[in-house]
């Protein structure tokens, strides 16, 4: 072979990747990532769990941490995962589900130790895509530390498919990122100090070339300072502000259905000016009786919805105030029993990742 026809040989240009593309919450959803139950076990307790969990959990998770979930619930709401995967695909989405994981291990790093992990039911905790990359967070609860492995053959498939794939710094999440309780006032109330990048993946919204951030119990300005600069001048990460003490995962306030219209949680939405020139609802109360077992976070999940397109949202069958509003607002609901996995901490929002998305990277926010 001379010089001169390697020259004029084709280049080997890799393929833009079309398996990962996904901007925005509402863009026509193509494939999804559906989270697992099985195998889950309680969190290991660590003090700022305080700041987040609603106080009849505490105890369980201090004494429970490591040990099974009950597995009646647990098989409910399984089955309401199964159920909600089936749903998608009647709509022509393709469902990708994690290895099962066994979380009841122990484990430990130089610095501390963990009674076992936590579940693989909330992939939005830790994974972010953000245009054609899967972004994988630094979460600072300890018991998550490994959380993401139930995922890395998803995530590596998907890099050989041609995704760009992003870990951010691996936390050390030594007692220096803990607010002791007397410090709080240096961290703004968080119970999470600036000692080094945190976030969980479900602390931002997705709004095109924009992406909208609260910090949170869970997510420091570090680490968004981070993922501003590792997503580079292509993307606007924005911090609002927002009236929950107790904020941990930004989507049971805010969540856009489709370019122009918020669904908002009327406690806690601040008036903000990005979102001027959008209509605004507010979320009805949730149904959920009091009684309902809840043990990572408030009824509002029922504001935690998954949308197929701009016209199309999964909601939980028994939220009918919300239905009423959605149909109102021009939306086609898609019924799905969930509240089995409400009891877990999240719903169809929470417990999905959109791989892929029709659509492109538009700017939604007026900021002039
Ligand atoms: N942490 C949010 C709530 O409890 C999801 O409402």
């Amino acid at each position: 072979m001379t010089l001169s026809s390697l020259a004029h040989a084709p280049r080997e240009v890799p393929a833009p990747s079309k398996v990962v593309s996904s901007y925005t919450e509402w863009d026509p959803l193509e494939e999804v990532v559906v989270g697992r139950l099985a195998g889950g076990v309680f969190p290991t307790w660590q003090e700022s769990m305080r700041g987040t969990m609603p106080p009849a959990s505490w105890r369980i998770f201090q004494e429970q941490g490591g040990r099974p979930f009950p597995q009646d619930l647990v098989d409910a709401a399984e089955e309401e995962l199964d159920g909600l995967a089936r749903t998608l695909e009647a709509e022509g989405v393709k469902v990708v589900r994690p290895e099962p994981a066994d979380h009841a291990r122990e484990f430990a790093t130089p610095h501390w130790k963990s009674a076992g992990g936590l579940y693989s039911a909330m992939p939005r905790d830790h994974l972010m895509v953000v245009g054609d990359t899967i972004v994988e967070a630094p979460m600072s609860w300890r018991c998550r530390y490994f959380e993401g492995e139930a995922f890395r053959p998803l995530i590596k498939s998907y890099f050989r498919q041609g995704a760009r794939w992003l870990q951010a710094p691996r936390p050390q999440l030594t007692d220096e990122l803990f607010a002791t309780g007397h410090d709080e006032g240096d961290t703004g109330g968080w119970m999470v100090t600036e000692f080094e990048p945190v976030f969980d993946a479900a602390d931002f919204m997705r709004f095109g070339r924009d992406i909208v951030v609260q910090q949170s119990h869970v997510t420091n300005d570090f680490g968004i300072q981070w993922l501003r600069r590792a997503l580079g001048d292509g993307f606007r990460v924005h911090t609002i502000e927002v009236n929950d003490p107790h904020a941990m995962h930004i989507d049971a306030t805010i969540l856009p259905l489709a370019p122009g219209k918020l669904l908002v949680n009327p406690e806690r939405y601040v008036p903000n000016d990005l979102f001027r020139d959008w209509e605004i609802r507010k979320a009805p109360p949730p149904t959920l009786p009091e009684s309902w077992p809840m043990y990572f976070c408030s009824p509002w999940v029922s504001m935690n919805m998954l949308s197929l397109d701009e016209r199309t949202v999964v909601v939980e069958r028994q939220e009918e105030p919300m239905i009423e509003l959605l149909t109102d607002w021009g939306f086609r609901c898609i019924p799905v029993d969930f509240r089995h996995v409400y009891t877990f901490g999240g719903s169809f929002h929470c417990v999905t990742v959109d791989v892929r998305r029709r659509g492109g990277d538009g700017r939604y926010l007026n900021l002039d």
